[in-house]
């Protein structure tokens, strides 16, 4: 099964389809073998990856919010290929309308992989929604290397450095949160919440 995750993750990353890269997955396949989460929410579905690594790491149930519709029923499909469909709702929608209204929900992990633009705006729902003890595993906050630079970034990537620097300076000054950054890949931080 990981070997069938790993080859549909190559040949959506070589058809530049924005999965989580591989070490990425890694690092989240460690987190979920060590938390064992319940549940679990992820913000960017893509074509269903990260959830089926979830699941097979062995998380019980993923709930994951996807805006564009092919890649909702690419998800579908995978999930249903791998046996896994009962165990991943999968909602079609703009996580920033989504979001607000799943506020009184709580999970064990949420993957933060979403519209970059949107990470600090999310954030105060996503640290509510997290239990003690749990984890918000934020992927792509190095954004290409453009994030921990003095340089100004380019004019059309200027909207998602500036959030995530943000993101990653109200993460860090946090006190109810532990942090641990990952300078792998496009960079992961992993926050845990104090419990
Ligand atoms: C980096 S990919 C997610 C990769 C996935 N987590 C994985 O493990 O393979 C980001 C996804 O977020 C989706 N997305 C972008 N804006 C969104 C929004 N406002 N609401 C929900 N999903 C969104 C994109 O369509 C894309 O599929």
């Amino acid at each position: 099964m990981i070997n069938k995750l790993e080859k549909k993750r190559s040949d959506a990353l070589r058809e530049h389809i924005p999965v989580m890269r591989p070490l990425t997955a890694k690092l989240l396949a460690g987190v979920v073998e060590k938390l064992r989460p319940k549940e679990t929410l992820e913000i960017g579905t893509c074509i269903g990856l990260g959830a089926i690594g979830v699941l097979l790491a062995g998380g019980k149930k993923v709930t994951t919010i996807e805006i564009d519709e092919d890649r909702y029923f690419a998800a579908k499909n995978n999930l249903e290929e791998f046996g896994l469909f009962d165990r991943c709702e999968i909602i079609l929608g703009d996580c920033k309308e989504v979001l607000p209204l799943m506020s009184e929900n709580r999970y064990d992990l949420i993957i933060l992989d979403g519209p970059k633009s949107y990470y600090p705006e999310a954030y105060p729902y996503l640290k509510k929604m997290l239990l003690p003890g749990g984890i918000l595993f934020a992927d792509d906050i190095l954004f290409h290397g453009m994030v921990e630079t003095n340089d100004a970034p380019a004019h059309k990537h200027r909207t998602n450095v500036n959030a995530l620097r943000s993101f990653i300076e109200i993460a860090e000054g946090d006190v109810d949160m532990t942090v641990r950054k990952f300078d792998l890949e496009d960079g992961v931080i992993l926050l845990t919440k104090r419990g």
